[in-house]
């Protein structure tokens, strides 16, 4: 049976290649991006759905979430990254503060919260979160506080919404998706974001209920909460 899946933030990086594999292997693919303008290469792709929406907006989710039927697997993908530099990063504001926070956590809790309804309509649904390695209690060298802040606080949610959401039937995972070479990971990361979407789409195949709650890498490596 063709399963649906729906990727936030899908409009470049690892969310891109996500939708386009997902597509490939045969997937109905929901994709959201913020502005459906700049979103050509995605909505080019066969057997891909372009949905407009800020995960930060419950009452646009509502909507969206309210024309989506049966949902097997809910990826939250979107994030931002800024301030990555120390304590006098200049870009420490408040309002960049609130746009980070509320995209990589807030986005995240909204996100699944809305597609609830959709999630709980399919025989064996999964959410992942898109989280980091930098959120890993393994890894603190100083810097980028607010990114690390809010990956962790995101691990937390996914590992809190696995609890809740087993009796539901619904699994969920936390992964890191690798150094990725996007916008945001830079030209001198590991991999390219095809590597890290095919890694990705495996580990959320291998998610189930026995695994709920996991923490991992792309390639199936444990991290540490
Ligand atoms: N690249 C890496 O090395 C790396 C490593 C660890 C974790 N990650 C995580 O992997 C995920 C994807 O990263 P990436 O490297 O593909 O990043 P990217 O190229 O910067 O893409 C980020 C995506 O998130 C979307 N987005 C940002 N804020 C949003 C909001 N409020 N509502 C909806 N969409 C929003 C962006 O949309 P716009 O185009 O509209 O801005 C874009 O589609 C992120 O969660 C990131 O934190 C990446």
């Amino acid at each position: 049976m063709t399963k649906t899946t729906l990727i936030t933030g899908a409009n470049r990086g690892i969310g891109l290649e996500m939708a386009r594999r997902a597509a490939a292997r045969g997937d109905r693919v929901l994709a959201s991006v913020r502005d459906p303008e700049r979103a050509s290469e995605l909505a080019a792709l066969p057997g891909v759905t372009v949905l407009g929406f800020d995960v930060t907006d419950p009452d646009v989710l509502a909507e969206a979430a309210a024309q989506t039927g049966p949902l097997d697997l809910l990826i939250c993908n979107a994030g931002q990254l800024r301030a990555r530099g120390g304590i006098d990063d200049p870009e420490h504001t408040p309002e960049i503060w609130d746009s980070v926070l509320m995209t990589n956590v807030a986005g995240v809790f909204f996100t699944v919260r809305a597609f609830l309804p959709c999630l709980a309509q399919a025989p064996a649904p999964k959410i992942a979160v898109i989280s980091s390695i930098m959120a890993s209690s393994e890894r603190a060298p100083g810097g980028s506080y607010l990114y690390r802040a809010s990956k962790a606080a995101a691990t937390n949610l996914a590992r809190n919404l696995a609890v809740d959401l087993k009796d539901k039937g619904i699994a969920v995972g936390a992964y890191h998706p690798g150094w990725v070479r996007t916008d945001m990971g830079g030209s001198s990361a590991d991999i390219d974001a095809g590597e890290s979407a095919q890694g990705l789409l495996a580990r959320f195949d291998a998610l189930s209920l026995e695994t709920t709650g996991v923490f991992e890498d792309y390639r199936g490596d444990p991290m540490a909460f």
